[in-house]
């Protein structure tokens, strides 16, 4: 490749200078400048680059011959770029004049036809979208192998009793298989957010131009096709100018991460020894540089930390696009950065997760201790109860003064002798034993949704077919 030095990078000579009389403010030069973050769409902007071409030799625009050029090095400055050695330059703004230029350095005057019947407005609105869409298919990879973890950890775990919590407050005996489930299905849901997000995405902007279209006989379709968009972004006010897929990715990034961020905090409590649930393994946890025997689960942490920048980016986007007149406004280059780290803050939180949850050791014991206390069978005995034939508002009354004796017992209720427990109730005999223990009380929730071991296996093996036809 040739020439580093020609004119097209002197900084007064922009590919738009003609019209100007001095050269940019060497400010604000920097401060309009977006190529230092926009440059990781130079595959994609090529890519668009390539189909552009293509179509306006198929319609006439282009010569074959200016076709082949065009493309041939099209392809040789990607490879430049993926080796790292592509002469990036602030004052060539962003990514679409720097690869813009640097074709017009290597094949002269045919260079400067790339441009013909399109924009940048098009063109980035174009890159953003291809950017997004291979982002968006490592995401969710990403987030199935996660779903396959957490499915196999629950088959393992189906017979693994724990407390089941409201308000923090040990409710009833769970099935731990089941809790995991539940993380499921919540990332289900953000699955197919994803895909919705994905389908709506995938329109193509090219052809738009600057905001009214071009005068040159374009085959949009053409070009929709060469790079794989379902449809068009037909208007073309509204195709230079929408961001909706952008917030909607982040919408979708900030549910998901409000997901992983209640899943870590469980972790996190689960792993402290007034929990002692679980243990992660040392390589997803750090020390502590003043207290030897800290083992500190700094990755569930930094997952729920890493949800606020999410949020605000989310925040930061709709923001950005509330009071833009139509059609193409230079804020719309403030959407870039938001909607990088969004991707690939998900993208790395979703590994973390993916690596560390199937890797987790249940303290299957100490689960099964804590779901003895604080009454977990509580509700057992009033079913029990109302299916002797008192009414639950009844049942409720008697089992909260056995409760009641019991706690000033520092008993639980499994450990009271028949005669203690028939003083509240002549309907109590022998059998109520077997409601009141762990396996009873989980085995007795026995329908679809419910935390009974063998519904649990069934819902694993549900939700293994789901993802399994993804
Ligand atoms: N760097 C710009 C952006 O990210 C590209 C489009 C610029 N278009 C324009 N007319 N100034 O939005």
């Amino acid at each position: 490749m040739s020439n580093h030095n020609s004119s097209s990078r002197d900084a007064t000579s922009k590919l738009w200078g003609g019209r100007f009389t001095e050269p940019t403010d060497a400010f604000v030069e920097r401060f309009t400048a977006s190529v230092s973050f926009d440059q990781r769409m130079a595959l994609e902007d090529m890519q668009a680059s390539l189909a552009h071409v293509q179509m306006l030799s198929e319609v006439g625009v282009l010569t074959s011959a200016e076709f082949e050029q065009i493309a041939t090095a099209l392809k040789a400055i990607a490879e430049e770029v993926k080796a790292g050695e592509f002469p990036w330059s602030v004052s060539l703004e962003d990514v679409h004049m720097n690869i813009e230029a640097r074709l017009t350095e290597c094949i002269g005057a045919v260079g400067k036809k790339l441009h013909t019947g399109r924009s940048r407005n098009d063109q980035v609105a174009t890159d953003v979208r291809l950017w997004l869409r291979g982002r968006i298919d490592q995401i969710a990879a990403e987030l199935t192998r996660l779903q396959a973890g957490l499915i196999t950890l629950a088959e393992r775990e189906a017979d693994t009793i724990m407390p089941g919590f409201t308000h923090l407050q040990s409710a009833q005996p769970v099935i731990f298989g089941h809790h995991l489930l539940a993380w499921n299905e919540m990332l289900s849901r953000d699955y197919e957010r994803l895909m919705d997000c994905r389908r709506r995405m995938n329109r193509s902007p090219l052809g738009a131009a600057a905001l009214g279209g071009t005068s040159y006989p374009i085959d949009r379709a053409r070009t929709a096709a060469l790079l794989g968009f379902d449809q068009l972004s037909e208007n073309s006010l509204d195709a230079v100018s929408d961001r909706d897929f952008a917030i909607e990715f982040c919408a979708f990034a900030s549910i998901l991460m409000m997901h992983l961020s209640r899943a870590s905090e469980e972790l996190v409590l689960w792993t402290s020894s007034q929990f002692d649930f679980i243990d992660l393994p040392d390589r997803f946890c750090t020390g502590s540089s003043i207290m030897p025997q800290k083992k500190n689960p700094d990755v569930p942490e930094l997952v729920r930390g890493k949800s606020g920048r999410v949020n605000g980016h989310l925040i930061a986007l709709l923001t950005l696009m509330k009071g833009q007149p139509l059609a193409y406004n230079k804020d719309n280059q403030e959407d870039k950065e938001p909607l990088f780290d969004a991707a690939d803050t998900v993208y790395d939180c979703l590994r973390a997760f993916a690596d560390m949850v199937p890797a987790l050791t249940a303290k299957r014991e100490n689960m099964l201790a804590a779901a003895a206390q604080g009454f977990a069978t509580a509700t057992d005995l009033a079913d029990y109860l109302v299916r002797k034939g008192l009414s639950f508002r009844d049942a409720h009354e008697v089992v909260g003064r056995a409760v009641a004796f019991a706690l000033n017992q520092q008993r639980d209720l499994a450990q009271l002798q028949i005669d203690e427990l028939k003083q509240f109730s002549a309907l109590i005999e022998q059998d109520v034993f077997l409601v009141l223990t762990l396996q009873g009380s989980v085995a007795a929730r026995d329908h679809i949704g419910g935390t009974a071991p063998s519904q649990v296996r069934a819902a694993c093996v549900r939700a293994r077919a789901l993802i399994d036809a993804r």
